[in-house]
């Protein structure tokens, strides 16, 4: 283990985007710029899917998951309702029908359809789905072609928003396939070519915090969701962050000390959620023949001591962090650590538990307008994660980004590192 060495604090994101898929914003709003990123975003999706049958795409494994389908089907709806509905004149709806399908949770644009039962809506089709996707396409390439000055400055930041919406949605589906491939007993392969990214070969042990304020939130002219903001100072250390992610074979000796079966580590809720939902390992983890295997995207994989683990709720992981006479990180502790350029494997490997409620941030007011129930509604009984996993598309995060799910979730590629009071 390395000495502890103090971090210098500095501002800007530290994972920008592939070279040529953002559009600069100090530089006004080029519309071939916008429709070639849209171009490029609406592909992604495409390709993800394209691994997957038409069977694969309909099956809604659990109510928090969703089909490939609905998530194809929905970030188009998206790009129809709050783009091309209000600002391209003369716009057709694909399917009026659709809106009620394909809304998510936006109360103020309209009645939708129930969650859960995603899963049980076979028509429109596979098919019929791409022709949807085609035809908003077509017309948000000719609002792009069509709109200059005032018009546009008034499309792009919702252009903006649905972009890096639908960017959400791919990571979604590969975690929501995982989950339904992992309940089928032959454990399909999504990519049967799938490896773990390569991971950072570094000093390991403590990055060092001492006391200090600190401005963490969204500071760049990159785009943002609403709930990084405002930028803040804050009370920060003195604290130690591990630089590396926790392990498998970590995890294992938790699991081999009692871990989930020692009430003393586990928050009251957490205990109960474990309990009843008869956790005993990371989720995908089977026990086959003495040994433990686990469901990746390439199916069904030893458990290697090496890798980061990943699948753990945010109860495992905090119970994990107090068997290790340690905590986890707060989110602000994180972004420091991250924006010093300190920690390992920060990003594309796996999100990162904090210890951190999600909650407004002082001065936060949510977007005007429907668009407002993005982020603020769920500002309640969630934890926030930071960096981002191997299933985030490339550009998409960045040190101030704050993904967030509840503390029992753990079919997200979820994983954590440590913190310690100083030594
Ligand atoms: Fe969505």
């Amino acid at each position: 283990m390395t000495p502890a060495q103090p971090v210098a604090s500095t501002a800007g994101d530290v994972r920008p985007g592939p070279v040529g898929l953002w559009p600069d914003r100090r530089v006004g709003n080029p519309a071939g710029a916008w429709a070639h990123a849209y171009r490029c975003v609406r592909e992604e999706t495409e390709r993800r899917a394209a691994r997957l049958s038409a069977e694969d795409q309909v099956v809604q494994s659990m109510a928090d998951a969703s089909p490939i389908k609905w998530h194809r089907a929905h970030t188009t709806w998206f790009f129809e309702q709050f783009v091309l509905a209000p600002h391209l004149a003369g716009y057709r709806s694909f399917d009026e029908r659709f809106a009620y399908l394909f809304n998510s949770y936006y109360v103020a644009v309209g009645a939708r359809h129930a969650r859960p039962k995603r899963g049980l809506v076979t028509r429109p089709d596979c098919e019929e789905v791409a022709r949807y996707r085609a035809h908003v396409d077509a017309a948000m390439q000719s609002l792009l072609q069509s709109s200059s000055g005032d018009a546009l400055d008034g499309v792009i930041p919702v252009l903006e928003i649905g972009l890096h919406h639908e960017q959400q949605h791919q990571e979604l589906m590969l975690t929501d396939i995982l989950h339904a491939f992992s309940e089928n007993p032959t454990a399909p392969a999504y990519d049967p070519s799938f490896r773990w990214p390569s991971r950072a070969v570094g000093a390991g042990g403590f990055c060092e915090l001492p006391e200090g304020i600190h401005t963490v939130g969204h500071q760049g002219h990159d785009f943002c969701f609403d709930n990084e903001t405002p930028a803040h100072r804050t009370l920060v250390g003195p604290v130690r962050l591990a630089r590396a992610l926790v392990r498998n074979g970590e995890w294992l000796a938790f699991m081999g000390d009692g871990g989930y079966t020692r009430p003393e580590l586990w928050l009251s809720d957490g205990w109960a959620t474990a309990c009843a939902e008869g956790w005993t390992a990371p989720g995908h983890w089977r026990e086959i023949d003495g040994a433990w295997m686990s469901i990746t995207l390439g199916g069904l994989r030893a458990v290697e001591e090496d890798l980061p683990v990943c699948h753990v709720s945010y109860y495992e992981a905090d119970a994990f962090a107090r068997w290790s006479g340690k905590h986890l990180p707060s989110e602000a502790e994180w972004e420091v650590a991250a924006r010093a350029g300190e920690l390992e494997d920060a990003f594309g490997v796996v999100w990162q538990w904090t210890r951190s409620p999600y909650s407004p941030y002082p001065g936060y007011r949510p977007m005007a307008g429907a668009l407002g129930e993005y982020n603020g509604k769920f500002m309640v009984n969630q934890m926030v994660l930071r960096g981002s996993s191997l299933a985030t598309p490339a550009g998409h995060a960045r040190a101030s980004y704050r993904n967030f799910f509840p503390p029992t979730a753990r079919w997200q590629f979820s994983g954590l590192r440590l913190a310690d009071f100083p030594a």
